[in-house]
This record gives structure tokens, C-alpha cells and sequence, in this order.
């Protein structure tokens, strides 16, 4: 049936009081914003559309963003300093399931969290990492919540592993603008099941350039279902507090 009151992310009014728990917004420590002033641009601009907080989560990968927590920290202090709006800020980070991720679990080396004992962990996106769900449940079993960034991407995974790693407590983010096509359309096709079966928890934008997400901020391509899902999940966001 066709819907012809489909909305945008921000005419559905789903962008105020949005905490989003996923992007790279902090600057030059990955491949996602590189300047300060492109940060503040990016944060005041979700500051005018209603958001309430931002977690920054830049990548944490071996032989390619090989940040630590002081290298981060600083750049974190620095752009608070920098930024003179109302948003609630946090530092966490986007951990690849690789063997740095495995050294700092066997280490263990506490893994940075914006919220709580929440870890988001990825992988690549055709392949799944050695030990795979193995890992994960590693993870698990030292105490950390396990929050999956974009599963919809992960081309390697059927229904039932989405379904086992539920079962487990593995909870899934979704990137919210799989939902347009930004990653292709099998990840759009999978966003679209798995947010109509309910199995996302979380949703973040994933933003590596505001340039970019602000086109598709305003597509009007959600459904009335869709966007009352979303916001369950937003409440989901809105929910997990700052810090320890
Ligand atoms: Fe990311």
C-alpha cells in the first residue's frame, strides 16, 4: 500500500531530545570530522534541530586508528572547550572486533564507554572476524553490554545469527540512515526487516561528515510505523545514562 504521508527524520519530529549514541564527530581522530570547527558546526546544527546529547564514538582499530583513551580524552577536552552550546557530550568509542580489541580483553584494559559498561563493537562488513560470536560473549562475560553497531551491514550474517546474538544479549544498533540506501541496498533491506521484526535496540546516525547526513536528514522516506519505532528506540537512546 502506498504511504503518501511519508516524513523525514526531521519533520517526524524525531530529532528532538535525540541522544545519538553513535558518530565521528570528534575531530581529526579517525576518518570522520578532521577540523574543530567542523565539529562545532556539526554539533550546533544538531543543537538547532532538538537533539539533547551526542556520544562521540570514534574508531578504535589496529594499524589504522589506533587511539587511546588519553589521545581521545584530550581532543574531548579540548573541543568541550570549543563548544559553547546546551548539548550533553560524552566520550565513548567504536571498537573493530580485531586482535587489538582482543589483546586489551585478555590485557584487561578497560574499553571506553559513554554510557555505563556499554561497548560499541564492529566488524567489517563481508567478513566475519575469527570467533566471531565467540568474542563477543568474551565480552559479555567480563561485564560489558555489548551494543552492535549497523548489523544491517554485516552482508556475512543470516537470520539466525542475528537471532542468536539477541538471545545472548547482544544488543543491535541501527544506523539510521541504512533506512535511506547510504550503504547500499542490501543494508537498507536488512534495516527495513529488522526494524519492522524488532530487532534493534538502538539507533545512531554514524555520522562521519555533517555534509552528508544533513541531505539525508531531510528525505522524507519513513513510514508512519517506522518512525514509531524509531522512537522506541531513541527512547531506548534517551534512557542510557552518561557515565559510570
Ligand atoms: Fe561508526
Amino acid at each position: 500500500m502506498f504511504d503518501f504521508f511519508k516524513k523525514s527524520f526531521i519533520s517526524s519530529g524525531l530529532f528532538e531530545g535525540f541522544t545519538d549514541v553513535h558518530c565521528h564527530m570528534l575531530p581529526g581522530v579517525d576518518d570522520g570530522i578532521q577540523k574543530m570547527e567542523s565539529a562545532v558546526r556539526a554539533l550546533n546544527y544538531y543543537e538547532e534541530k532538538g537533539a539533547s546529547r551526542v556520544f562521540f564514538t570514534p574508531h578504535i582499530m589496529e594499524s589504522l586508528h589506533e587511539n587511546t583513551y588519553e589521545k581521545l580524552n584530550e581532543r574531548f577536552e579540548a573541543l568541550k572547550k570549543e563548544y559553547k552550546g546546551c548539548l550533553k557530550l560524552a566520550l565513548g568509542a567504536e571498537y573493530m572486533m580485531d586482535e587489538g580489541l582482543s589483546r586489551k580483553i585478555d590485557n584487561k584494559e578497560p574499553l571506553i564507554c559513554a554510557s555505563g559498561n556499554m561497548v560499541l563493537i564492529e566488524t567489517l562488513a563481508h567478513h566475519p572476524p575469527l570467533n566471531f560470536t565467540q568474542n563477543l560473549f568474551e565480552v559479555r562475560s567480563i561485564g560489558y553490554d555489548v551494543m552492535l553497531a549497523h548489523p544491517e551491514r554485516y552482508a556475512y550474517m543470516e537470520k539466525d545469527n542475528y537471532k542468536e546474538l539477541l538471545n545472548k544479549g547482544i544488543k543491535f544498533q541501527l544506523n539510521l540512515m541504512s533506512l535511506f540506501g547510504l550503504y547500499g541496498k542490501d543494508a537498507q533491506e536488512r534495516a527495513t526487516w529488522m526494524l519492522k521484526d524488532g530487532l534493534y535496540t538502538f539507533v545512531g546516525t554514524d555520522l562521519h561528515r555533517l555534509k552528508v547526513h544533513r541531505d539525508f536528514f531531510h528525505i522524507k522516506g519513513l513510514k508512519s510505523k517506522q518512525v514509531d519505532a524509531l522512537a522506541k528506540l531513541i527512547e531506548n537512546n534517551n534512557n542510557l545514562k552518561i557515565g559510570k
